[in-house]
């Protein structure tokens, strides 16, 4: 591919299917950067680049044209907002309507606006109103469009769950083993995790959340980033509890897990379990 005539795109009637295509071939001819930043904040991009100037965004095969402007702007940004942002700049064209195809719309502005300002002035500018006529009807013509820049948009968040999250019980004692991947945390590193578990053994379901029994929130509260198993002692035999754990960032509280578990009836040999216990050991 010749990537001087394929960088220039001809946009006649915003062909998006026919935009990606472009986009790919494009993509390792062009500047890249990343812009990073939290759920709920704003992004200002800025593309350095002549003419005017719009932002695609890519869409798998479906890109879609998001803004048009210098600086892409985007408030309270959320996750569906990342993704990659690709800037194109309109091109002049070597024809008799290259001069006007250069005009941003800003100078059209000045040079309306000029002779009303300057009326006291007395040296106003005259512009003939035929002037806009030449630029509306080039509007229907083709306009080229390069690709200047293409912007990562990384949008951090509160972790994501932990994965293949399971209670290992016995009678009395028991293991919580979870897995995190580190794809899940957000943007910013886990600092810890938290894990709670309360005894959901009920008769008759609770007629609501306040008969239900407390969390009680595991030792040590801030379990360290680099942890995946938990020893939980002191359980009553042959009681249902559920657990549940979320990993904790920059940003704060990540998404809950929760499980449930029953903890095995006691027996006359496991009555001796006491023994089994570290603390009653002493
Ligand atoms: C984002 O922009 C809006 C509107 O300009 C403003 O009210 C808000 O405080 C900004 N948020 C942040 C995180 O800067
Ligand atoms: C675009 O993607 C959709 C679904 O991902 C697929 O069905 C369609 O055939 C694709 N179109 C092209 C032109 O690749
Ligand atoms: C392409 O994107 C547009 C806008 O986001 C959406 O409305 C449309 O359903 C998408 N088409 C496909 C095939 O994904
Ligand atoms: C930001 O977006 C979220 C949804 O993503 C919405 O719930 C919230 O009200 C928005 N905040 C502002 C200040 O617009
Ligand atoms: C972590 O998640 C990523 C993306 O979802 C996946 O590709 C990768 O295989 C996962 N790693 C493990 C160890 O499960
Ligand atoms: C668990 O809750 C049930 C129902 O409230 C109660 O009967 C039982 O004694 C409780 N078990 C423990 C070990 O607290
Ligand atoms: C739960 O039920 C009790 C008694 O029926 C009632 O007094 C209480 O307000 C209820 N609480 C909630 C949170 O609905
Ligand atoms: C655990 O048990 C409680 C009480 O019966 C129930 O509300 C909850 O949905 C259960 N959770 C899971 C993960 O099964
Ligand atoms: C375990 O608890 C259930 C009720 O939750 C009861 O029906 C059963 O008899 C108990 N089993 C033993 C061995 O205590």
């Amino acid at each position: 591919m010749s990537s001087t005539s394929s960088s220039v795109l001809t946009l006649s009637s915003f062909n998006l299917l026919f935009f990606t295509q472009v986009l790919t071939v494009l993509s390792s001819t062009i500047k890249y950067n990343e812009y990073a930043t939290d759920k709920g904040g704003n992004v200002s991009i800025p593309c350095i680049a002549q003419g005017n100037i719009m932002w695609v965004k890519e869409h798998g095969n479906n890109s879609t044209i998001v803004q048009t402007g210098r600086v892409l702007v985007l408030r309270n940004v959320s996750t569906t907002d990342a993704g990659i942002y690709v800037c194109f700049a309109s091109v002049p064209r070597p024809s008799t309507t290259a001069t006007s195809a250069t005009t941003s719309p800003q100078n059209q502005q000045e040079k309306e606006t000029r002779p009303l300002e300057d009326e006291d002035g007395g040296h106003g500018e005259s512009v003939s109103p035929t002037d806009d006529q030449p630029k509306e009807a080039e509007m229907e013509e083709e306009v080229e469009y390069l690709a200047h820049q293409r912007t990562k948009l990384i949008v951090r968040t509160v972790p994501g769950p932990v994965s293949q999250l399971y209670f290992k019980a016995s009678t009395i004692l028991g293991f919580l083993i979870w897995r995190f991947n580190k794809t899940q945390s957000g943007g910013y590193p886990v600092r810890s995790f938290t894990a709670e578990y309360r005894n959901v053994s009920y008769k008759t379901p609770p007629a609501n959340a306040s008969f239900e029994h407390a969390w009680s929130r595991m030792d040590p509260i801030n379990i360290a980033f680099n942890v995946r198993q938990m020893e939980v002692y002191r359980l009553a035999p042959n009681t249902t509890y559920e657990f549940r754990i979320w990993a904790n960032n920059e940003l704060g509280s990540g998404e809950v897990v929760t499980t449930n578990v029953t903890t095995l009836p006691e027996t006359k040999e496991e009555g001796r379990y006491s023994s089994l216990i570290p603390d009653d050991c002493h």
